[in-house]
Parts: structure tokens; sequence; C-alpha cells
């Protein structure tokens, strides 16, 4: 009995060191095993209980019953308590959450949205899809840029084809041809996209950039109108203030053509291309150029989003940086 007694003690006061130091289910079901399995020091502690004197058998029965349970409460707590440690650890609902912060639109979606609907109030219709893998008959020829011809060498283009028929469009105006072969006029639309040039990544250039594309047909159109309306676009974007200056140009699809400078920051930043339609592409798309007349203009939409939030580089527009973008 006395045994027995000693015994329960001495495995009480092990378990109990033990188990404060389990920290993982392996180690437990060892230690459930090391106690309760065929040969575990609780199991072999009841094979004891044979040999007690018969008055003395309940004491030790009582003795080794309590033991049991405690140990195996003790367990059983301990499982409890590190199961509970995993869900903690996966989901700690007592962690304070994350900011979640607000963003905002990037500055050339936000000159895009403006421009779209100052071309909305004029009576434009805005164009949203237009391939940006264009054909060479679109890209040049329909437009009065035929092969071979050195006005082509003011788009330095990206060919996705050997045989230089399909590239990268290199401005917006191919819209131009697509919308008036499948129309009859009047028509008014506005065409905001991307383009492609075989140009360096610099500080004012880049090689895939925006461009949105004016075009407006009807009879008796003037270079009047053409002044006036790119007047107001200006205006309604940089403010009532804003200068304009027109300067003679060149483009193979107008005539006579114009660039168009804004007076920013003490220089003249020229911002986009223009001019009367030529009757060569009303030719090419079947108008009568006798009967049907037109302006055309062409923005560098990213050069009007350097000039309105006042960015000096390109680069910094397609960075994705959120600290600059975080600015505007
Ligand atoms: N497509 C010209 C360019 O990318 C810009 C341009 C000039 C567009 C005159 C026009 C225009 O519609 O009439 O350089």
């Amino acid at each position: 009995m006395e045994e027995i007694r000693s015994k329960v003690e001495q495995i009480r006061k092990e378990f109990n060191q033990i188990i404060a130091e389990v920290s993982d289910l392996d180690a437990l079901e060892r230690l459930r095993i090391r106690y309760f399995g065929r040969k575990g020091e609780v199991t072999e502690l009841f094979k004891l209980l044979k040999s007690v004197p018969a008055e003395q058998k309940k004491e030790a029965g009582r003795l080794l019953n309590e033991l049991k349970n405690e140990v195996r409460e003790a367990i059983a707590a301990r499982r409890q308590e590190i199961e509970a440690s995993f869900e903690r650890e996966a989901y700690d609902i007592t962690l304070p959450g994350r900011p979640i912060s607000t963003g905002h639109k990037h500055p050339l979606t936000q000159v895009f949205e403006e421009l779209n609907e100052i071309a909305i109030g004029l009576g434009f219709e805005v164009i949203t899809k237009s391939p940006e893998i264009e054909t060479d008959y679109y890209n040049f020829e329909a437009l009065n840029i035929p092969a071979h011809h050195p006005a082509r060498d003011m788009w330095s283009t990206l060919f996705v084809t050997d045989d230089h028929k399909m590239l990268l469009r290199t401005h917006t105006s191919p819209v131009q041809i697509r919308t008036m072969e499948k129309r009859q006029p009047p028509l008014r639309i506005f065409v905001p996209g991307r383009v492609y040039r075989l140009d360096p990544f610099d500080q004012t250039h880049a090689p895939a950039f925006y461009q949105a594309e004016g075009l407006y047909v009807d009879r008796n159109v003037s270079f009047a109108d053409l002044k006036g309306t790119l007047e107001l676009f200006a205006k309604e974007l940089f403010g009532p203030k804003t200068k304009l200056k027109f300067v003679p140009s060149f483009f193979p699809f107008t005539e006579p053509s114009a660039e168009v400078s804004v007076y920013y920051n003490g220089e003249w930043l020229e911002i986009l291309g223009c001019g009367m339609v030529h009757p060569k592409v009303f030719e090419a798309v079947g108008y009568d150029p006798e009967e049907w007349s037109g302006f055309a203009f062409g923005f560098g939409v990213d050069r009007m989003a350097m000039i309105k939030f006042g960015i000096k580089d390109i680069r910094l527009l397609y960075e994705s940086d959120i600290r600059f973008l975080k600015e505007f």
C-alpha cells in the first residue's frame, strides 16, 4: 500500500513537470502513451492492485483512480489549449485590421475622362474601342502616306510581321478611316487610345503612349470651326486663361495642317497636330470631297497630363509608383 502511495506521488510530480513543457500534439500523444499505453506507467500501477491486501484495496483504488483522472484530464486540457493556439495563430481576430487606403484614378485616366466629357459636350461621339495592331493600309496608306514616302519617317514604326503589313499603330488616325468606311457623313467622333513608336523611353518619349483623335465631317466645315473647337478643349482642360498658338505644319492627311502649342510655365509646349481633312482621305473612304469637308486633330494626351499636373518626366506616368500617383 505504501508502495502504491509513494509511486502515485512520484508519478504525479513527474507528470506535472512534464506536461507543463509539452507544446505540440505529437509530444502530447507520446505522453499519453507513456502513462496510459499497454505498458504505461498508470496502467502498470493498476496491475499492482492485485497484491494489495483486501482491506486496503478500496483506499488504493481511490488513489489510483484519482491519479488516472487527473492525468487524463490534464492531457485533455492541454490538447485543447494547443489546438486553440493554432486557431489563434491562423486567424488572430484580436489583431487590428490593416487599413485599406482609398485609391484614386491615375492622372492619365483623369485627363481622359475630362477630355471625353468635353468632347461629348461638343457633340462628339466617343469611340472607346479600336485596334492597336493595325494594317499598313489603315495606319498609313489610306491616310495619304504611301509606301516609301519620306512622310513615314514622322512615325518610327514597330512592325509585327516581317512583310511590314501589320504594325502597332503609330497614331489614332487610322480610326478616322475605319469609321468613315462604315458610316456616312455628317459625323463627329472622338477616339482616345494607345499608340506605339520605336522611340526611346526618356523624359519626353515613351514607346507606348496615348493620343486622342478628333474628326468632324460635314458640309462647309471651316478652319475657324477647328480653331474654336480646340480652344474650347484647351480652356476647359487647362483653365479659361489658357493661350494657344497655331503654327503651320505638315501632315499628309490634312491640308492645311497646323501644330498647336499651349503656353505653360513660361514656354510654348506642343500638344497636338490638326488640320482640314485632305481630299485624298475622303476619296479613300468613298466620300465626295466636293460635297464634304472636315477637320481632324490628334492630341498627345500624356503631354496634356504633364502640363495639367506639372509632371516633368513622362516615365513617371508609367512607373506605377504609388508615392508619385498619390500626389494627384
Ligand atoms: N496623327 C498625328 C500624329 O500622330 C497627329 C495628327 C495630326 C492627327 C493632324 C490628326 C491631324 O488628326 O489632323 O503625329
